[in-house]
Parts: structure tokens; sequence; C-alpha cells
């Protein structure tokens, strides 16, 4: 039931994602930078927030004013800046939560995951917190809502000492102390989240923490438009001698506050802590077998450094040798942190099929596929190859089923990440085997179950990162395409286009 669901969800991602990418291009395609744009969009909420502080008065007296002041008197500007903050807020609420959705639909917490899993979980809490703090500052009848709702919250645990709801109980009881506190907190919970946001992508080795210029120009601009035509507007301001009733909220904050005033605050913090911990356990709930470790074979190995630097994880570094061999330098495999893509396999220099060594073994070694079984089924596949267009047709096992695409004159094989087919195979299959064309395919770009694949294949092909494909490789005889497992056309057409070269 709940594999169905995580389907479903996975599959609508997909359509949805070649939607977005006939609709504005895969650089344009919002779904392939979801943890960039969480961060694009907390430097607009920092930079934004920032400039707010300078006009704003800290003061119970004087909050609403400040805040009413630039948002009508000086609209072209501070009214702007207002407006940015709190829609680029609400971005990265949107942001976060469709990233953890699509981490989870695509199974991308298990085994070395969990770290950036469970380090995410916090940061649904301190976006919240810094929101919620946010609109505190304001001090209009939506400010005195919260600060009522979310005192009387807090008072329910009991570990506060002093009751923090009754600084809110009568006109004159919130002091202007009190209200530099909730400033403070607006300031100090965002740097925590900061600091959170920093920690969770540590074990991730080339973090996508930008997006692509156009990317940044869009959500500007779109930004900017949306403050424009709806400008972020305060309520009344706040008046503790009498609640008000009609309230906008802003529900990418504030969702849990109805089942707060409905169920009271039992029933909240259940919802709230079950929730969390739910999502907590994720990455320890119906584990299935972790792939093995990639192995270094320290004999071939010349601590070029190639696996460390692509490795999508860091579970590769680079140590003094300890070996004697003329090399400085040797690689050291961090088994906790290997998802086992064999990544570092296709990067490394000694992972060719042309070596005459027997047997053959490279500098680092997925136990599951070693370069010389992979030489083997190479050549296994291409052997029994029929008709004047013979193809070999090279995926992954996340993206299309390539078993589809079998007939007597084409072959498929599946390796667990497509950046683990060292370019050198591609040459050997063009010139060794007698196949006449070769399809790489893959996760379709920025949705590569093991992060890097697609990237570091297509720049080795193009010769930008080592290993290079050999310049003597015929390129018209090689196509590259990605694609959604939902989505085998371009596999199909590809095939097709390398059928009619030889035909
Ligand atoms: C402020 C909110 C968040 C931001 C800005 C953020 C940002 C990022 C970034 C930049 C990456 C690296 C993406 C890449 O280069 O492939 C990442 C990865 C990841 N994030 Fe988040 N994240 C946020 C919240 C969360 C949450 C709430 C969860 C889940 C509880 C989560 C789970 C993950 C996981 C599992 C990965 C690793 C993906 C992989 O290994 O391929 N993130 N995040």
């Amino acid at each position: 039931m709940a594999g169905s669901v995580k389907l479903l969800i996975r599959n609508t991602f997909f359509r949805v994602e070649s939607l977005g990418d006939r609709l504005c291009g895969p650089e344009l395609n919002p779904f392939h930078q979801l943890g960039a744009l969480g961060w694009f969009f907390s430097w607009i909420v920092l930079g934004t927030g920032l400039y707010l502080f300078i006009p704003f008065e800290t003061s119970v007296g004087g909050a609403w004013a400040s805040v009413e002041y630039i948002t009508v008197h000086q609209w072209w500007l501070g009214g702007i800046v207002r407006s940015l903050h709190r829609y680029g807020s609400d971005c990265m609420v949107a942001v976060m939560v469709i990233h953890l959705l699509r981490e989870f639909a695509m199974d991308r917490y298990h085994g070395a995951r969990w770290f950036a899993w469970i380090t995410g979980v916090p940061l649904i809490w301190l976006i919240l917190a810094s929101g919620v703090t946010g609109y505190w500052l304001v001090w209009d009848e939506l400010a005195q809502y919260l600060g009522v709702g979310t005192a009387e919250w807090l008072d329910w645990l009991g570990i506060f000492g002093q009751s923090i709801a009754r600084n809110f109980l009568t006109r004159g009881s919130l002091t202007d102390r009190f209200f530099t506190l909730l400033i403070f907190i607006h300031i100090a919970v965002p740097l925590f989240l900061l600091f959170g946001m920093w920690i969770h992508i540590l074990r991730v080795n080339h973090p996508a923490m930008t997006p692509p210029r156009k990317m940044r120009l869009w959500t500007t601009a779109m930004l900017l438009g949306l403050s424009l035509v709806f400008p972020a507007k305060s309520h009344p301001p706040a008046d503790l001698g009498r609640a008000s009733d009609v309230l906008n909220p802003d529900w990418f904050y504030m969702a849990l506050y109805p089942a707060f005033d409905t169920w009271g605050p039992a029933v909240a913090w259940a919802l709230a802590l079950g929730l969390t911990a739910v999502i907590a356990i994720v990455p320890w709930v119906g584990r299935r077998r972790r792939a093995a470790a990639a192995v270094v074979q320290l004999s071939e190995c010349s601590g070029c450094g190639h696996c460390a630097a692509d490795c999508p994880f860091g579970a590769v570094v680079m140590r003094p040798r300890m070996d004697g061999l003329a090399h400085e330098k040797q690689a050291v495999m961090q088994p906790d942190l290997c998802t086992g893509c064999g990544i570092c396999v296709g990067s490394c220099p000694s992972s060719t099929p042309f070596r005459k060594s027997k047997p053959l073994i490279s500098g680092i070694e997925l136990e599951s596929l070693p370069v010389e079984a992979l030489r083997d089924r190479v050549l296994a596949a291409a052997a029994p190859l029929t008709g004047p267009a013979r193809l070999l047709v090279l995926g992954c096992d996340h993206g299309v089923d390539l078993k589809r695409f079998e007939t007597p004159s084409v072959a498929a094989l599946s390796l667990p990440c497509t950046g683990m087919l060292p370019p050198s195979f591609l040459d050997f299959i063009l010139s060794r085997t007698g196949a006449t064309g070769v399809v790489v395919t893959g996760c379709r770009g920025g949705e590569c179950h093991h992060r890097l694949g697609p990237q570091w294949t297509d720049a080795r092909i193009a010769a930008a990162r080592e290993p290079h494909l050999p310049k003597r490789t015929d390129r018209d005889r090689l196509r590259v395409v990605w694609a959604a497992p939902t989505d085998p056309d371009p596999i199909a057409a590809a095939i097709a286009q390398l059928s009619e070269v030889k035909s």
C-alpha cells in the first residue's frame, strides 16, 4: 500500500517534471533545482530582512506604524522589500515541502543519505519558527492571534516557569522588553536555520546551492511582479483588549493553528510532534539491503583523485600513500558514505577495457560489477547481435526499463548508475565488439538517482572532465539520451536514428 502511494507520487513527479521541461525547458524547470532554490530564497529573505530592520521600530507602540509607513508611503522601495521578504519566505516553505516529498518519492533517503534526511527535519521547524516570529513583529491582529496562540501552545508544555501567555492578557501587559525578545528570536532562529542548512549539505559533494542564472533572474522577476501586483499588507493594529475575528492567515506558515483552535494544545502538539517523528524515522523504515561499498584496489590506484572529485557523496578521500608505491596519494573509501553507484569506477583512468592485464582490475571497483565483468557483459551482449545496425543501449537501474528495446539487433545493459561507465568503454564497444552504434541513457538531467551520473557522463564525453572519451571515437555512432523512467520515447527515437545510419 505504502509502496504504491510512493510509486504514484514518484510517477506524478516524473510527469509534472516532463511537462515543466516542455513548458519552460529543463534549465528553468524548478523541480530540478529545489534544494538550490531553497538556498536562493533564503538569501532573498536574509537580504530583505536586513533592509527591513533599518526602518523597523522595535517597540510595541511603534512596530505596526513603522511597517505601515514603509508599506504605504514608501511602497516603491520599503513596501516592495517587505513583499519580497514575505513571498520569498512562502516560497521557502513551498520549495522545502516539495523537496522533502520528492526525495522521499525518489527513494533518496536510504543508506548513506540518512544524514541529509535527518538533518533536514529540524529545518522544517526552524523555517516555520522563523516565519511565525516574523509575523509577530508586525504587531497587527494576525500577530496578536499568532502570539496568543503560540504562547498558549508553549505554556501547555509547562516548562517555561512563568506563563508566556500572560504577556498577551491585557492592553498594557505586552512590554517593549518582551517585544525586543521577540525580535531577538526572529533574528536568532533564521541564523540557526542557515547553520542547519549548511550541516544539511555537509555530506553532499558538489551540492547544487545556486540555481542557474536564468532561473535566478526569472524567479526574482516573478517575486517582484507578485510584490507589485499583490503587495504584502498588514491587518489592523493589534489590540489586546479585544479578539479579532476576520483574519487572512498565511497558510504556508499557519496551517497548524486551526488544529490548535479546534482541538486544543494537546492535540496540536501530538499532531506536530507525531508528524515530525514519522518524517524523522523514514530512513529506517522498511530498510532494504544496502548496496556494497566500492573497494579501492591500491595496486592499481595512481592517486589521481578523480574518484574523490567525482563521488557525489564524498565517500572517497585522498590520503598520503602508505604502500610504498611511487605515488604521492592514495584513494581511501569510507564505506559508510558510499551508495554503491560506481561513479568512482567511471572516473578511474585504470577502468579501461583495452588493458591487457589479467585479471583486469581497476583502481576502484564495485563488488557487484567489477570492470572485468562489465567488459565480459558488454562482449556477451554484443556478440549475438545481427542485422546491418547492431546497437548496444547502456543505461541505469533507475531510468527507463531497457528490456523493452531488446531485439535481435539491439542489446541492453543496465548499470547501477550511468556515471559508472568509463568513457573508454564507448570507444571499446564501437571499435572492438562489432556494434555499429551505442545509446547511452539514464536518469533525466537534474533527476539522477545518484545526483551526478548524467552530469559527469556528459562532461567526460565532451572531454571537459577526466577521463575523456578518446578523440578517435566516432561520435556519429553515439547517442546520449537522458530520460525519465516514464518517458521511453527519446530512447526509442535515438535507437531508430542509429538504426537508419547503417541500414
Ligand atoms: C530549508 C530547507 C532545505 C534546503 C534549503 C535544502 C537544500 C538541499 C540541497 C541544496 C541539497 C543538495 C541537492 C543536490 O545537490 O543534489 C539537499 C539534499 C537533500 N535534502 Fe534538503 N533541503 C532542505 C530541506 C530538506 C528537508 C526538510 C528534507 C527531508 C526531511 C531534506 C532532505 C534532503 C535529502 C535526503 C537530500 C540528499 C539528496 C541526495 O542525496 O541526493 N531536505 N537539500
